[in-house]
């Protein structure tokens, strides 16, 4: 039980990742205030702990300024004061597969096709950042968590997706190696007020993906598999804990060795 002192907020809470990190911070101790869109992901979490006294869901759109603005003072006006938030919402490849939708190619991407993903992936981070520096930050210490992707700071491998019924967009590894800008900058301006700030780099997680692209991902990776959620959630809950106090301003690759070779 490694997060008994600690009340963690997740945006995004109910997608692949979101939900196992929601699980193990809960099996750990810790206080849990998950939120996401309205929608089938939401309601499933909400089912999965229904009557968990340490589980509380908001409804939070990370894009709608009005809502960022109030949601901290709502949870604490409820009775819970978060000293961990992670910026974990965004829109990914997975989610418009889901939805039905793929992103378009390069060379037909609209300005709002990318700016969708730009304000759902950083506006939305940098929102819930900046709410956190006028409701938490410097009250008690506090730590943020940003989550970035393999394809943050390594180029995609676009050979990998021929054939595939997903494929990696554009704006996606853009606006995820943006959030590492945020990471390092608000660290040193926050660190005078004892608040940390670090990002977490998954690598690829397997979600039913088909053999195929099991293999040829695979090819890439060190360790020739994908992860499986539950071994990004064993580093998460580490830059969740106290034990991670002193790492601040870091980017924290867990990506079975993908951008070592
Ligand atoms: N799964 C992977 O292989 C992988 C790899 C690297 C990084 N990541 C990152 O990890 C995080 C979680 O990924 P996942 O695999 O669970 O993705 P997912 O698509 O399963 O979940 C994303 C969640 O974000 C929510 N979301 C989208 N737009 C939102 C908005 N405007 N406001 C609030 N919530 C919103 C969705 O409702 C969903 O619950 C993401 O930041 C993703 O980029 C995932």
């Amino acid at each position: 039980m490694t997060l008994q002192d600690r009340t963690i907020f997740i945006t995004g809470s109910g997608g692949v990742l979101g939900s196992t990190y929601v699980r193990r911070m809960l099996a750990e101790g810790a206080r849990v205030v998950a939120t996401d869109l309205p929608g089938h992901r939401a309601e499933a979490l909400q089912a999965a702990h229904e009557g968990n006294e340490s589980f509380r869901f908001y409804e939070l759109d990370v894009g709608d300024e009005a809502q960022v603005t109030e949601i901290f003072q709502r949870v604490m006006k409820d009775g819970w004061e978060p000293n961990v938030v992670l910026n974990n919402a965004a829109i990914t490849g997975e989610m418009l597969m889901g939805a039905g939708k793929s992103f378009p190619d390069f060379a037909d991407t609209t300005v709002a096709d990318f700016e969708r993903t730009l304000h759902t992936n950083l506006t939305g981070a940098f929102m819930v950042a900046r709410q956190m520096d006028r409701d938490i930050v410097g009250r008690y210490p506090a730590t943020l968590i940003n989550v970035a992707s393999m394809y943050a700071l390594n180029g995609a491998h676009h050979p990998i997706y021929d054939g595939m019924p997903f494929k990696n967009f554009s704006a996606y590894g853009i606006t995820k190696a943006g959030i590492h800008g945020l990471t390092v900058w608000l660290a040193g301006y926050w660190a005078p007020r004892k608040a940390t700030v670090n990002t977490i780099a998954p690598g690829a997680v397997f979600n039913g993906h088909s053999e195929e692209f099991q293999r040829r991902v695979g090819e890439l990776i060190m360790a020739g598999r994908m992860a499986q959620p539950d071994e990004i959630a064993d580093a998460m809950l580490f830059l969740c804990s106290a034990q991670s106090g002193y790492v601040t301003g870091q980017l924290l690759n867990v990506d079975g060795g993908f951008s070592a070779w």
